[in-house]
């Protein structure tokens, strides 16, 4: 044992719980066991070929060195277009900025703008990253809960109770991770108004933008005034199942894209040039390969959300978008945790406790359907046998 200290702010810094039950699960499998993993959260489509063809001729054409710490200017200007297109809003390509993944956008945004005393109000249950980064940088990270009574979504009413005059940033996300709920307009204008109201910073993630079963994708952006005052953060990895080339992108106001430009300097340098090639290709590419994937979601969330309900003790409200289902497991008697271990342990099915999404997430489940219809069906199996059988 030596001397060394880490500093700090690493005693701040949490972690993603599904990359720990990931690796205890792959313990289990090298141990022989077999495992169904439902605690992932990436799509389990392969990226589409014209997608990986673009990104071999990238590499064959020598894009295989620094490029521009905001993205390559065509991909830029692709991701504007692109936005356009799709109708969600219009913007020059100077206020996007190009991410290996989308995590740093989360990053880059609270690091430049929450500091010791302000407040960063952010969806709980809701990813980790956000209570994680905020805590890192200093400030104070404020829960805002998301009840099942009310589809998941934030009640704005509530949301306005915990303003203050240090609230600095306000996290949204929808669709949303874990609970599969997604706001609707009207929530988005009131959550607009309450920015507008009182000077808040909103960081919009919608990076399951394209995977929502049915309605409209609604924004704050769609609201005059937000586009000043918001950071779209999206990309490449649940949209066109490419979460291992980490690309992303953010869309800041004008005034954050510099700070965030020198952040990603500091840090990356830039993204990596052939997949942004890559990148391109899927935003002009064919929307097939991306409604076929969301087809599929929908049969398997229609099949996981039936034989949830059918469990005793178990109840799961349907899910409006990405790809979870976050399932009520208070009629169990169970904790979310004790849960989580039995499941692993008895049935080997790896699925989230609630908790690793906030305190709020106690009482639920997260399983991602993110896996086969035969593996989601014996999962299901597996999870009713568990929960009939066990006595808490
Ligand atoms: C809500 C949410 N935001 C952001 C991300 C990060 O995406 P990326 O893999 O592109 O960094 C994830 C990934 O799980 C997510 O669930």
């Amino acid at each position: 044992m030596t001397g060394f200290q880490l500093a700090e702010r690493m005693g701040r810094l949490g972690t993603e719980s599904a990359f720990e039950l990931l690796a205890k699960a792959k313990a289990l499998e090298a141990a022989g066991r077999t495992i169904i993993h439902l605690e992932i959260g990436e799509p389990d489509f392969p990226t589409a070929g014209h997608i990986r063809e673009a990104a071999v001729a990238a590499l064959e054409a020598g894009h295989t060195h620094y490029v521009p710490a905001p993205g390559i200017p065509e991909l830029r200007e692709g991701v504007a277009a692109f936005l356009e297109r799709t109708g969600r809003m219009r913007v020059s390509p100077d206020r996007v900025v190009v991410t290996p993944g989308a995590k740093p956008v989360m990053f880059f945004t609270i690091l430049a703008l929450a500091g010791p005393g302000d407040e960063v109000l952010y969806p709980d249950p809701g990813f980790p990253m956000y209570e994680s980064i905020t805590s890192f940088a200093g400030a104070t990270p404020v829960p805002v809960p998301l009840r099942e009574a009310n589809g998941f979504r934030i009640d704005t009413a509530e949301l306005e109770r915990l303003v203050t005059p240090r609230s600095k940033l306000l996290i949204l996300n929808s669709p949303h991770n874990p609970c599969g709920g997604a706001l609707t307009r009207g929530d988005c204008e009131a959550i607009a108004e309450i920015a507008l109201r009182h000077d808040l910073v909103v960081l919009s993630d919608e990076v399951y933008w394209a995977i929502r079963y049915g309605g409209e994708h609604a924004s704050v952006l769609d609201f005059d005034g937000m586009a000043e005052r918001t950071v779209l953060l999206d990309g490449w990895s649940k949209t066109f199942a490419m979460t291992g080339w980490r690309l992303g992108f953010g869309v800041f106001p004008d005034w954050l894209v510099e700070p965030v430009t020198r952040l990603a300097i500091n840090s990356v340098s830039c993204t990596s040039a052939f997949s942004q090639y890559a990148a391109l290709a899927a935003l002009e590419g064919p929307w097939t390969p991306v409604e076929d994937m969301v087809a599929e979601f929908r049969r398997r969330r229609d099949i996981v959300l039936a034989g949830l309900n059918d469990i005793p003790g178990i109840s799961c409200v349907e899910p409006r978008g990405a790809f979870y289902a976050f399932c009520n497991i208070t009629g169990t008697g169970l904790t979310s945790a004790d849960l989580e271990a039995r499941l692993l342990r008895d049935a080997g099915v790896a699925a989230l406790s609630g908790t690793a999404f906030g305190p709020w997430g106690e009482g639920y489940l997260r399983l991602s359907y993110a896996n086969s219809v035969p593996n989601l069906r014996t999962a299901l199996e597996a999870i009713k046998s568990v929960v009939t059988s066990a006595t808490p």
